[in-house]
């Protein structure tokens, strides 16, 4: 299994809790992610020791506010740094134009300047969107990711994608623009509805079946732990945000292995789209649909092993996930139950070049590879066999 790379034996708090910090090794852009219970309680002085004498603003939606705002303005009042707040409201609609201009423009009225600093504070809605702000307001200002989703910590608050939704589809406007800091600080997820923190795991699974089969089988045999908020929760996600970190440095810009972090998401993102991006499927339930369909795509064409496809399905079914298309809330409602519907919405994906489709696929529960000229006519009747 991965090691992590550098091992705090530093207490994170008061209180005295372990914390672990894994580094994103871009060079001069090189950041750390600090993850622990409690480690919110010095984000304070963590700002300090990375940008003295900045200011701050913090971005947030009303649901996190609600738990997490005060703590967070309070550490950063005992470490002498300002801070300003603008709560947006939650949810992937708030991943628009209009909530970007509203969050631009109250960063500019904050004087938020080159050298200061954004805080996301949230889940990967609020990452993406204030990511997305501090990487255009002057022309970029640095920030700082404060994940309290379990999705938001070992996925999209590291890697530096940043970004929101066009009508056209999901992450059609962003830009790449790295966190200069990552606090996830575990004990957050406590207050994490289960089914949120349930799609936080399919991000964790992906790890596994992606490119470590060591990892798959610890969390086989680690999966209760992990949910009810033990050890190996803290190691779970370290680990993950340990395999991302590796990714991002070799391909920041994804122009080759990154996009093996986009296992399930070509499903997924289509099975998203056609709930019109609602609570009727949250992210990482579509990625768990998206991975299966990916590892049941990949036997069919001879490439993966047909028990090393229903240990996946099997271990997300475990974890509570939804692994057919046929769970999906509305199941047969238009767009869903319908092939073409789905192929048209793949269609519209980033992951797709003059009509072929990308997709990453396994050759093996551990290794993933990346696909760039799947015949769409393959895909259609595998799709049509899964609804019929
Ligand atoms: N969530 C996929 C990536 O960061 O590349």
């Amino acid at each position: 299994m991965i090691s992590l790379s550098r091992n705090s034996t530093a207490p994170a708090s008061a209180s005295g809790d372990a914390e672990t910090i894994v580094n994103v090794g871009l060079d001069d852009r090189a950041y750390d992610i600090v993850i622990g219970r409690g480690v919110l309680r010095s984000l304070g002085e963590r700002i300090v020791a990375v940008r003295p004498g900045v200011r701050t603003a913090i971005v947030t939606d009303r649901s996190v506010a609600a738990h997490w705002l005060e703590p967070v303005e309070a550490t950063l009042a005992d470490a002498g740094v300002p801070s300003s707040r603008i709560v947006v409201g939650e949810g992937e609609a708030t991943k628009s134009y209009q909530v970007l201009e509203q969050v631009s423009e109250a960063l500019i009225a904050a004087k938020i300047e080159r050298n200061d600093l954004v805080i996301a504070l949230g889940g990967g809605v609020i990452g993406d969107l204030a990511g997305f702000a501090a990487s255009i307001v002057r022309r970029g200002v640095d920030f700082v990711q404060v994940p309290t989703t379990l999705l938001a910590q070992v996925d999209s608050s590291v890697g530096g994608k940043t970004g929101i939704n066009s009508p056209h589809g999901k992450n059609l406007l962003g830009a790449f623009h790295q966190p200069v800091l990552v606090v996830a600080d575990t004990e957050v997820l406590d207050t994490l509805p289960e089914r949120q923190f349930r799609a936080g795991y399919a991000e964790v699974a992906k790890y596994g079946v992606l490119g470590d089969a060591a990892f798959f089988a610890w969390l086989e045999a680690n999966r209760d732990e992990i949910f009810s908020g033990g050890p190996a929760r803290e190691r779970a996600i370290a680990e993950s945000c340990r395999a991302k970190a590796a990714i991002v440095a070799r391909d920041e810009r994804e122009t080759g292995d990154r996009a093996l972090l986009n296992l399930g998401h070509t499903f997924g993102h289509a099975l998203e789209a056609a709930t019109g991006f609602s609570d009727r499927l949250f992210h990482g339930e579509g990625v768990s649909i998206g991975m299966v369909l990916a590892a049941e795509l990949s036997a069919e064409l001879g490439m993966l092993d047909a028990g090393d496809a229903a240990r996946v399905t099997r271990h997300l079914s475990e974890a509570g996930l939804p692994t057919r298309l046929q769970e999906v809330a509305g199941f047969a409602q238009e767009g869903l139950a319908d092939a073409d519907a789905l192929m048209a919405l793949m269609a519209q994906d980033k992951k797709v070049k003059r009509g072929r489709l990308t997709f990453i696929l396994l050759k093996a529960l551990g290794e993933a590879v990346i696909v760039n000229d799947v015949e769409p006519q393959t895909v259609r009747n595998f799709l049509a066999r899964k609804l019929g």
